[in-house]
């Protein structure tokens, strides 16, 4: 294709005008040394000389176009073009390893609830807490067929007892053993529990568990006038239903209540259904499991 550059057409354009004016200073020097009456012819001609003169200054001071320059451009309205920042993977001075990224500090609860370290910390390969391969203790499922149908829905199987003995549903029935072998037994776990409880639960369902709302509330937030009362943790209904359930309503929620899978650990939420369960034993003593 015929084309031209257009930088080295304006660097013609350019020399062209630049030689013009060389020409007319010439003209207008050798003119001036000759001797004789100088004319309005010779003043308009100084002042084109004067005007080429000036663009040859203006030339030689901002340089010719075509020319590739390493410095910035002008801005002449910054906006926030230019801030002091960090750029990401950039280095900076002020740490001793020089990396301007940094890593969470310690005990960081990313947003999701998972454990830093387990998750994207330094490990040699994919790890089991990665792949999140225990659904028992990640999610508190113990069998995801078990359903059956109620009111034309499918719904989770609820666990059976009989005679002492309990069979599994789609829930777990039990914390798992993990769980509490990770606490370092039920005594530290239900300790954890009561702890992570009154931290993320009593706000709404009290220190007691028993929720209630307006002038009946236990928790501070039921005080408030909520549209739907936070549940009595500790009533009957509750008492009935799978540890695996009742984490699985900590992690996602349930009717009006928000999740706090992204906030509460897996670890935590265990703690917290373990300490559940002792409130419920302080509320009721006798026929925990209320046989409707
Ligand atoms: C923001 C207030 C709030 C917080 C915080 C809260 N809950 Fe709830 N919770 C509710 C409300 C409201 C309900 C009733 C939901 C409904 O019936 O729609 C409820 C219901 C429940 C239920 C009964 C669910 C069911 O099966 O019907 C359980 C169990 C429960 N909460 C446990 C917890 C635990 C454990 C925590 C702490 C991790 C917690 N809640 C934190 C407001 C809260």
């Amino acid at each position: 294709m015929y084309s031209v550059d257009t930088n080295v057409f304006m660097n013609w354009v350019i020399g062209l005008i630049l030689g013009t004016g060389v020409l007319l200073v010439v003209a207008t020097l050798f003119l001036s040394s000759v001797r004789g009456k100088r004319g309005r012819g010779f003043s308009y001609l100084s002042m084109l000389t004067a005007l080429f003169v000036c663009f040859g200054l203006v030339v030689a001071a901002l340089g010719f176009r075509g020319q590739a320059s390493g410095s910035r451009p002008w801005h002449f309205f910054l906006d926030m073009k230019y801030q002091p920042r960090y750029s990401a993977q950039g280095e900076s001075k002020l740490f001793a390893d020089g990396r301007a990224m940094r890593l969470p500090v310690e005990n960081t609860i990313p947003f999701d609830g998972t454990d830093y370290f387990a998750d994207a910390g330094y490990h040699p390969g994919p790890t089991a807490d990665f792949l999140k391969a225990d659904q028992r203790y990640y999610l508190g499922i113990a069998n995801p067929t078990a359903k059956e149908t109620k009111d034309g829905v499918s719904v989770p199987k609820p666990p059976e007892w009989k005679a002492g003995q309990i069979t599994e549903g789609y829930f777990v029935a039990r914390v798992p053993d993990a769980a509490v072998s990770t606490a370092g037994g039920w005594g530290p776990m239900l300790q954890h529990g009561r702890q992570q409880f009154n931290v993320h639960c009593a706000a709404c369902h009290g220190t007691s568990g028993k929720g209630g709302a307006g002038t009946d509330a236990y928790g501070i937030v039921g005080a408030y006038g909520l549209s739907v009362a936070p549940a009595d943790v500790t009533g009957a209904t509750y008492q009935s239903l799978p540890d695996g359930q009742l984490f699985h309503t900590i992690t996602n929620g349930k009717g009006s209540m928000p999740g706090y899978g992204h906030q509460v650990k897996v670890q935590d939420r265990w703690a917290i259904v373990a300490y559940l369960r002792v409130l419920q034993y302080a509320r009721a003593p006798v026929g925990m499991v209320d046989k409707k």
